[in-house]
Formats: structure tokens, sequence, C-alpha cells
């Protein structure tokens, strides 16, 4: 069910949940001091309790309230704000004494924040102030880019704030500091040259217990279809998700599910999960996914989604 911005806001400050458009993918929105509200969201996604919530503000200048005095890298800080907020990145940073829910934490030290870009994200925010949001998709399965996906996991009557398809389609990329030193948590919308450009020096890996992103299980944006990756399977499988630029040989024609060109990233990303839903729309049972793909710009993030899309 569509709503306008004026009812979302109500909604909200009322203490229910709404699906928000955000310029990355649709999330599921609370008001951060409503607890009842965040708890339905698990309840809703069939998310674990031990997978935190991403933080959604308005300005830079609210995280002060919630950043702990023991952070120590704040010029890195401010750098990457200016550079990328508001937009597809979200910056998990050690919180203070905490004004922040366990819930919302997931009982960690540390928080995850953004500032979204999308105009309506940014109207809403600031009538409602800090929104806590996953991605608006059952847990696993691909998240939602387009008001429809929403409805197909949560239902026709679960009240959407439309913006559109999104324009980017990936999850924002995370970022965090262990041991005084940037790690890149989560793969995304913003690459991450990108982050190295800014920050002047290499971003480290995720790897190790410190730094892991709870919600970075292998299996993940997965569709009913079981995906395949094996290149020999291809000749019977049939069915393809790859490029149209590519050639792909099967037994009979190949029936390709596009995502466009080998040369175009953001396009790729932005119908990534579009097409692996139509997969299910379409009652496809296998398809092969052609992962040869290219090292720059947002490729590894789309390579990780598929990745973790055919994990079993
Ligand atoms: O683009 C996005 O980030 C979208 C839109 C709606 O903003 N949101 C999104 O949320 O992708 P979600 O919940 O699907 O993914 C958030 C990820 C999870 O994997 C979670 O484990 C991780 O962020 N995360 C949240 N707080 C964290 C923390 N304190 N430390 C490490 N990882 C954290
Ligand atoms: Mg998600």
């Amino acid at each position: 069910m569509l709503i306008a911005l004026d009812q979302a806001v109500s909604r909200l400050q009322g203490g229910e949940i709404v699906a928000i458009a955000t310029e990355t993918v649709y999330g599921l929105a609370a008001r951060i001091d409503r607890p009842r509200a965040i708890d339905e969201i698990f309840f809703r996604k069939r998310r674990p309790q031990s997978n935190p919530l991403i933080i959604h503000l308005q300005y830079f200048e609210q995280i002060s309230r919630y950043l702990s005095p023991a952070f120590e890298n704040e010029r890195e800080l401010l750098s990457l704000s200016q550079a990328f907020w508001p937009g597809p990145l979200t910056l998990v940073l050690p919180v203070g004494d905490s004004s922040i829910p366990d819930s919302v934490r997931a009982g960690l030290p540390t928080a995850a924040f953004r500032i979204p870009a999308h105009p309506l994200a940014r109207d809403l925010l600031q009538q409602t102030g800090p929104l806590v949001a996953p991605s608006a998709n059952l847990s696993g399965r691909p998240s939602p880019t387009n008001p429809e996906h929403v409805e197909i996991d949560f239902g026709i009557d679960f009240p959407i704030l439309d913006g559109g398809p999104c324009s980017s389609g990936l999850e924002s990329t995370i970022l965090g500091w262990y041991l005084g030193k940037p790690h890149l948590m989560r793969k995304g919308a913003i690459g991450h040259k990108e982050l190295e450009r800014v920050l002047g020096k290499p971003l480290f890996e995720i790897g190790g217990k410190a730094v892991q992103c709870p919600g970075c299980s292998s299996m993940h944006y997965a569709p009913r279809a079981r995906l395949i990756t094996d290149p020999n399977q291809l000749w019977h499988i049939g069915v393809v998700v790859g490029f149209e630029d590519r050639a792909y040989k099967t037994k009979g024609n190949a029936r390709l599910f596009s995502l466009g060109s080998i040369q175009d990233d953001l396009r790729a990303a932005r119908q990534l999960f579009a097409i692996l839903r139509s997969l299910d729309a379409m009652g496809i049972e296998e398809a092969f996914v052609d992962l040869d793909l290219p090292k720059w710009g947002l490729w590894p993030a789309i390579c990780d989604r598929l990745t973790r899309a055919s994990a079993r």
C-alpha cells in the first residue's frame, strides 16, 4: 500500500513501522526511540536478534550525540562524511553511554550510521528524527529495489513510502575502524577504490572475529531458484543470469536474464535484485550465474551478492 510522506511521518511517530525508499534499497523503518516498533522489524523480517540495524540520520552533526569520546579517527570520519554523505556509505562507530537501544546494536559497543541521499528519505528524516532501517526484505531474500518487491515479501497492505525504483540498487558500502585502521565490512554501492582515494590509504578487508559484520553470512540475497556457478553445468541448465554482450552455449537456445552489458557496472547493480526476483516470478527452478566479472568499479560488490545468492 503506497502512502504519502505525511502519512509515513504520522505512522512512524505513532510507533508503527513503514517501508521507505532510499537510493540503495528500500528500508523497513522505525523511530529509534520506539522499542516495540524495533522489535516488530525483527519479527516481521524474521531477522535474528544478533544482527544489528543501521541508524539513518538527516545530517552529520547528529552523530556527535552518539559517538564515543574514545573514538580516535575523527579526521578520517570527517573526510569520508564530506565526500560521501549524503549517500550510500555506512560507518560503524563506537558509541558512548548509549541512547541507542541494545536491540539496535545487537549488544555491540558499536553502531552503524548512514545519511541517505534519496530526497524523500531526507524529507522524512527531517520530520521524524533518526530512524533505524534494515533492508525491507524477508531475511535471506534479495533486497527490495522497488515497492513491488516489498509487497511480495510483506503483503499488499504493508505501508510503503514510494520513491520509485532505487537509483543504486546495491546496499551501502560498510566501513568501520579496528585497532585504528579502516576496514571494509561490506562491499556495496561505493567502490573501495573511491574510499581509498579519499582516505589516502589502503582499506583492510574484513576478516577475523573483531571486524565481522554480523549480517554478512554466506547465504543471503537468495531467490527460490537454485543458482549454479559451475560453467560446466551451463550447457544443460539453459537458463542464464548474464550479459547481453556475451555468448552462452547451451543445448537449446539460452534463456538470458540480462544484467545488461559487462561494460556497465552501474546498470547491472541497479537491476541485480530485480533480476534475481524475476527468476521466481517466472517459475525458474535453476539458473546458471555468470560470475566471470571484471575487478573494477562495482563488479566486486555485484560478485559478492551473486556468490552469496548462490550459496546453499
Ligand atoms: O543501503 C543500506 O545499507 C540499506 C538501506 C535501507 O539503508 N540497509 C541495509 O540494512 O542494507 P541491512 O540491515 O540489510 O544491512 C545492514 C548490515 C547488516 O549486515 C548488519 O550486520 C550490519 O549492517 N551492521 C549493523 N550494525 C553493525 C555494527 N555495529 N557492526 C557491524 N555490522 C553492523
Ligand atoms: Mg539486508
